[in-house]
């Protein structure tokens, strides 16, 4: 933690402080920590797992939840933290649905998330507002992290430089790792015409515990085909000047082969080679803090671009999850958004805990979660109401018929395409809804709507739970009595089932 010379960010109005060492529970200005309600609102299973990781969507503040986690018994257990938080941008994000893939017209436009802010004082562009509410967050967050834990925030020009100086209070100078600048767009158009360098980059702050260490990334180099050469093993290798190396490393090397000696005698280290995809020769070189090699996301795969506003490519948050977690390890992000640092987590065999305030948020990552087949929970987490996950829904939006083997077949009749929808076979509230069947909407180029039918077992607990395109969520619950007589009835009539119809 900071010291009384470290430099210390002020701001009109500012109450927040930084939490004292080993006095936890300093609420959104210092106050004591409560502990919010938190309940399980959905959750599911694959078939078959497939990877040890599991997931942990929570729809709730990011202090909250943090609060929650804490009660939870979770102080200090988590291995890495990243955030993408709104950057005091004054603007509003737009989520777009494209039903028809990225060439059609048919596109559905909602307000994802605000990133506005303002003050009753004067002359206060709102920065104020934005830091008191990201500080004690940051701050929350931090308190979750084991000692080897470390925590990247992503950030832009408005706001990298501010939230540093928060981050130094928190963590303490000494505990700053990395200053990451990462390209997130090519100098094109509006940013290369302005009179200005463009601003095409993001930067990621890195903040650890006493005992953090990062495994920086490597990647293939190639290499010109002139400075390759050949050693007496056949080994292909090239060759850089001994640089700062010292005597005892030299020699150290020379032991396993790593040095090359001129004719004249000069002392040179080799750098053995390996083919790329492409099967050019390249040398493996550690990454440093300039990122230029993950691509913008509109370059991405298009099924990977959900539409949801500002996501981050997954290439870019596995680089950051498999250089600073375990194999195994557990990662959180409380500024979900689209849920990329869960799919990432899931990709690398990492356990995940998301949250966000938005119900888009939640829809589209508990999609991308599903299409992966990745097991997930949901748990809405509120500190002073407990709102509905979801609303009833409109008795016009399905049909359900009776089909005989005690089967009903549910049709979607709502013209609306939905984000998703899911069924479970056996509702019970108290475990929250489970997912046995379901559809999502997969975006990209070929995108696909969602199945409009399905077939399930007569159950007197069957619910139908839907995700719309604004991320709102309602259900189905089904009426016991009727299905089961319906059912019965149906008994008497053929009906022919594919194969794929049957849950
Ligand atoms: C920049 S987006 C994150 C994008 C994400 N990294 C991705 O790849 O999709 C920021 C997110 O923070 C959420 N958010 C804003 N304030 C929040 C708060 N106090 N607690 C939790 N989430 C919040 C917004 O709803 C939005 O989804």
């Amino acid at each position: 933690m900071g010291n009384a010379r470290s430099p210390v960010l002020t701001w009109g109005g500012r109450t927040w402080q930084p939490p004292v060492p080993g006095k936890h529970g300093s609420g959104e200005t210092g106050g004591a920590l409560s502990s919010p309600a938190i309940s399980r609102v959905e959750s599911f299973s694959p078939p078959r797992k497939v990877t040890a990781s599991d997931h942990r969507i929570i729809r709730g503040d990011a202090l909250d939840i943090g609060d929650a986690l804490i009660a939870e018994g979770l102080r200090g257990k988590v291995d890495l933290v990243y955030i993408d938080p709104p950057f005091a941008s004054q603007a509003d994000y737009i989520n777009e649905v494209r039903l028809d893939g990225p060439a059609d017209g048919r596109v559905v436009r909602t307000r994802a998330y605000t990133d506005t802010w303002s003050s009753d004082l004067a002359g206060d562009d709102g920065v104020g507002a934005y830091l008191d509410r990201l500080a004690p967050r940051l701050a929350r967050m931090a308190e979750l992290l084991s000692p080897r834990g470390s925590m990247w925030v992503h950030l832009d020009w408005r706001a990298a430089y501010l939230v540093r100086v928060i981050l130094d209070e928190i963590f303490g100078r000494r505990n700053f790792l990395n200053e990451i600048v990462w390209r997130r767009a090519p100098n094109l158009g509006r940013q290369a015409a302005s009179k200005q360098y463009g601003r095409t980059i993001d930067t990621i702050v890195v903040y650890g515990n006493s005992e953090a260490v990062l495994d920086p990334a490597k990647r293939l180099e190639p290499i010109e085909p002139n400075a390759i050469r050949l050693d007496d093993e056949g080994r292909r290798f090239t060759a850089a000047p001994r640089g700062d190396y010292t005597d005892e490393s030299i020699k150290r090397l020379d032991a396993i082969g790593r040095v090359h000696r001129t004719s004249s005698g000069r002392v040179y280290i080799k750098y053995f080679l390996e083919k790329n995809a492409d099967g050019e020769w390249c040398r493996d070189r550690r990454v440093d803090a300039l990122w230029t090699d993950i691509a913008p996301l509109r370059h991405a795969p298009a099924s990977e671009r959900t539409g949801y506003p500002t996501q981050k490519p997954v290439a870019l948050l596995e680089r950051i999850i498999a250089s600073g977690s375990p194999p195994g390890g557990l990662v959180v992000d409380l500024y979900a958004g689209s849920g990329t640092t869960a799919v990432a987590a899931h990709a690398l065999g990492r356990r995940s805990i998301v949250g966000d305030t938005g119900g888009l948020s939640i829809a589209v990552a508990r999609a991308r979660l599903l299409r992966d087949g990745a097991p997930y929970t949901i748990d809405q987490c509120d500190a002073n109401e407990v709102r509905p996950y979801s609303s009833s829904l409109a008795a016009d939006a399905l049909v359900i018929t009776a089909i005989p083997n005690r089967q009903v077949q549910i049709e979607l009749r709502q013209s609306e395409e939905p984000l998703a929808w899911a069924i479970d076979t056996d509702f019970d509230p108290n475990r929250g809804f489970v997912v046995t069947w379901h559809s999502e909407h997969q975006p990209g180029a070929k995108s696909r709507p969602v199945e409009r039918r399905a077939i399930a077992p007569a159950s007197p607990n069957l619910a139908v739970r839907i995700y719309g395109t604004d991320g709102s969520v309602s259900d189905y619950y089904a009426d016991a009595t009727q299905l089961r007589s319906a059912s019965e009835e149906a008994e008497k009539q053929p009906f022919l089932a594919t194969k794929q119809d049957i849950l």
